[in-house]
């Protein structure tokens, strides 16, 4: 093989294997930000869940076994002033006749959030 050739050869194959370096790289960085989603959707805690185990005894289906007139409903929860997902968090820390109290021990902050996002958006 000629001299020029060989060497044309030679940056051919170095340019290759960058680009090939390149690609492992980026498929690494997709590894790994595919990693860090299912992970962090594996921490957010789960509304539905958390809902079922410590509210559906007496809430079932948004309803209210001990007190009728005070379902989950918008319409009840708002006659009440219950309007907000802070509301109803308050309304676990600091609960009426007849509900269970939810401290921070029982239920986090965050359980309790995402317990409120659930009832929001489930409870019309
Ligand atoms: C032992 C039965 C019981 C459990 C368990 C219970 N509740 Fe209640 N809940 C009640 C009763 C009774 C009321 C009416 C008295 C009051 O306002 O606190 C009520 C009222 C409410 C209201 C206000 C509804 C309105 O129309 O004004 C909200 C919001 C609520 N509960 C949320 C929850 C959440 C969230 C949980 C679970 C973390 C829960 N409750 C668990 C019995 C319960």
């Amino acid at each position: 093989m000629p001299d020029k050739l060989k060497s044309q050869s030679i940056s051919l194959t170095a340019k290759i294997k960058g680009v090939n370096q390149m690609r492992k790289k980026i498929i690494v960085i997709s590894l790994g930000l595919v990693l860090a989603a299912s992970m962090a959707q594996a921490a957010a805690p789960n509304g539905k869940a958390l809902f079922q185990k410590n509210c559906a005894i007496c809430h079932v289906n948004g309803g209210n076994v001990v007190n009728p007139k005070f379902t989950l409903s918008k319409k009840d929860r708002y006659e009440h002033g219950v309007k907000t997902a802070g509301g109803i968090v308050e309304k676990m820390r600091n609960p009426g006749p007849g509900m269970t109290r939810f401290t921070k021990k029982t239920v986090s902050d965050k359980d309790a959030m995402a317990i409120a996002d659930y009832i929001m958006k489930t409870f019309k």
